[in-house]
C-alpha cells in the first residue's frame, strides 16, 4: 500500500510541578503543533520528541525528574533520532548540568524560552551537539506563541511571570525570574479569542498573580482588579478564578470585588504557610499572623460564603512546637478547606538551606499528619452543610463508564457528580447536592 501521508511525528510531554508548568506544557503542545504540525500521544514509546518539564520546589520532585528521565534512556538508545527535551525550573536551575549527568537529554531550555522548542531541536539536529537555552527574555514567550484553541469550558491565561519576593526556602526566584506582566491589551486579547470558542470560566494565573501590574497601551499601568472587573465585562464570561495570591498583595481593591462581582468564585487559595510571626519572619514572608486574618475578616465581610484554601510549610529550620501550635490555632481559626502541606526541604543555594534545625524527622513528619488530618475534617464540616442547596457548576466531564453522568464544578472548587446528558460539557448549570460522602457529591440537574 503507497501512503500518499506519511503519518505525522509525534510528542509526548510529561508535566511535573505547579499550574504554571501545567500552562507552559499546553504552550509546547501549541508551538510544536503549529510549527511542526506534530501530534500529542501519551505513550513515550510512540513519541519522536519527549519533554518533561520539570520542577524543583522541594528535593523529591527534583529527584523524580532524573529517575524518571533514566527510563527514557533505553529508548533512545533503540532510537537514536528520538529528541529528549528537559524543561522547567530543574532545567532553569541546572542547566548544561542536566546534560552532564544525563549526556542522552538533547535540548534543555527554561520557562522562559519554550517558544524557541523548535529551533533548539533543529539545531541540536544540525550539530549534533546538546542544545541549552534557559535565558530570561522577559515576556518575549508571550509573542512567539500560536494563538490557543480549546474545546473547553474552562480556560487559564497566564498573565504574570516570576517572582520577586525571595521567600528565604524558595527557589522559584531563581528558576522563574523576577515578576514581569503581560501588557493589558494582550491579556485581553487572548481572553476575549478564548470567550469567542465558548469558554466561560477564566483563571489568571501568575507565580504572584495579585501582584499584575500590566501596562496600557497609554503607558498607564493597571492592578489586578482593574484586569477582574474588564473581563467580567465580557459577555460570555461566568465565573471568574485567580491563582496563586501573595497575602502582601491583597489589596482592599482586590478584596471589595468580592462584593461587587458576582463572577469571581468564591474560592481563594492564599498561601500563609505558618501561623506563627517567629517563622513567617525566618521566612522573609512579609506579613504577620495578625495582618493575614485581618485580610481573611474584610474577604469575609465582603463575600460571608467565600471557601479559603492554602500552603503550608511544616518543619521550618527552628519550628518549635509552639509554633506548630499556632499554626494549628490559625488553620481553626480561620476554617482552611483545603491545604497544600508539605515538610520543608532544604534547597541549594537558598538562604533557609544555611539555617542550623535540629528538630527530628519523625517529629516534623508527625506535626504534618496532624495538620493534614485537621484540614481534612474541616472540609469535612463544610460538605456536610452543602446537601439540600443548589449550586451553580461548569461541567467538566462525562463519566468514561457512563455518557448519562457527569461531573462538574462548584463556584467552591468541589465537584459534584450527577446525571445529565453528554451534551452538558461545558456549559454552567444548576445542580441540587443531595448526598455526600467522605470526598465526593452527588446531585441533581435542577432545570428551570
Ligand atoms: N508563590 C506562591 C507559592 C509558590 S511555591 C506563594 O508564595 O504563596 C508553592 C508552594 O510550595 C509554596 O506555597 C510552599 O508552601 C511550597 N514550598 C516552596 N518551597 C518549599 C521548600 N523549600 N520546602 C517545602 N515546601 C516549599
Ligand atoms: Fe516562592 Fe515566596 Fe515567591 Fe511564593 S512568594 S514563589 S514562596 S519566593
Ligand atoms: Fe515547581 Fe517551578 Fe512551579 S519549582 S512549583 S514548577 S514554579
Amino acid at each position: 500500500m503507497i501512503r500518499l501521508h506519511p503519518s505525522p511525528k509525534k510528542f509526548y510531554i510529561k508535566t511535573f510541578g505547579c499550574q504554571m508548568n501545567e500552562y507552559d506544557s499546553d504552550k509546547m503542545a501549541d508551538v510544536l503543533r503549529a510549527c511542526e504540525g506534530m501530534e500529542q500521544t501519551e505513550t513515550p514509546e510512540d513519541a519522536d520528541v519527549i519533554l518533561f518539564n520539570t520542577c524543583s520546589v522541594r528535593e523529591k520532585a527534583q529527584e523524580k525528574v532524573f529517575s524518571d528521565l533514566g527510563r527514557m534512556r533505553p529508548l533512545k538508545e533503540a532510537r537514536p533520532g528520538l529528541i529528549i527535551g528537559v524543561g522547567g525550573c530543574v532545567a532553569s536551575q541546572e542547566g548544561a548540568a542536566i546534560v552532564k549527568r544525563a549526556p542522552y537529554v538533547d535540548v534543555v531550555f527554561g520557562p522562559q524560552t519554550l517558544h524557541r522548542l523548535p529551533q533548539l531541536i533543529a539545531a541540536r539536529r544540525e550539530s549534533g551537539r546538546s542544545q541549552v537555552d534557559i535565558s530570561f527574555p522577559e515576556i518575549e514567550k508571550f509573542d512567539h506563541l500560536p494563538a490557543a484553541q480549546t474545546t473547553a469550558g474552562s480556560a487559564f491565561v497566564s498573565i504574570m511571570e516570576g517572582c520577586s519576593k525571595f521567600c528565604s526556602y524558595c527557589v522559584v526566584p531563581y528558576t522563574r525570574g523576577d515578576e514581569v506582566s503581560r501588557p493589558f491589551a494582550d491579556v485581553m486579547r487572548e481572553v476575549e479569542c478564548l470567550v469567542a470558542q465558548g469558554v466561560g470560566e477564566i483563571t489568571l494565573l501568575g507565580q504572584n498573580v495579585n501582584a499584575y501590574c500590566g501596562e496600557m497601551d497609554d503607558g498607564d499601568t493597571v492592578d489586578l482588579a482593574f484586569m477582574l472587573q474588564a473581563i467580567a465585562k465580557l459577555d460570555g464570561v461566568q465565573r471568574l478564578r485567580y491563582t496563586t495570591s501573595h497575602p502582601k498583595e491583597m489589596t482592599q481593591r482586590l478584596i471589595d470585588l468580592y462584593a461587587t462581582l458576582p463572577k469571581l468564585a468564591s474560592h481563594l487559595h492564599l498561601p500563609v504557610q505558618s501561623g506563627s510571626d517567629r517563622v513567617l519572619s525566618a521566612m522573609k514572608r512579609g506579613y504577620t499572623v495578625l495582618e493575614y486574618k485581618s485580610i481573611i475578616r474584610k474577604l469575609r465581610a465582603a463575600r460571608p460564603d467565600i471557601v479559603l484554601t492554602s500552603d503550608f510549610i511544616v518543619g521550618f529550620p527552628g519550628e518549635t512546637e509552639q509554633d506548630f501550635e499556632a499554626t494549628i490555632r490559625l488553620i481553626e481559626e480561620v476554617g482552611f478547606d483545603a491545604s497544600f502541606s508539605f515538610l520543608y526541604s532544604p534547597r541549594p543555594g537558598t538562604p533557609a538551606a544555611q539555617m542550623p534545625d535540629e528538630v527530628p524527622h519523625e517529629i516534623k513528619a508527625a506535626r504534618l499528619k496532624r495538620l493534614q488530618d485537621l484540614v481534612t475534617l474541616q472540609a469535612e464540616t463544610l460538605s456536610t452543610s452543602l446537601p439540600g442547596s443548589v449550586q451553580r457548576v461548569l461541567v467538566e466531564s462525562v463519566s468514561r463508564k457512563n455518557t448519562q453522568e457527569l461531573a462538574g464544578r462548584m463556584d467552591n472548587n468541589r465537584i459534584v457528580n450527577f446525571a445529565g446528558p453528554p451534551g452538558m460539557l461545558g456549559r454552567f448549570v444548576d445542580v441540587k447536592i443531595t448526598t455526600v460522602w467522605a470526598y465526593t457529591m452527588r446531585g441533581e440537574l435542577v432545570t428551570k
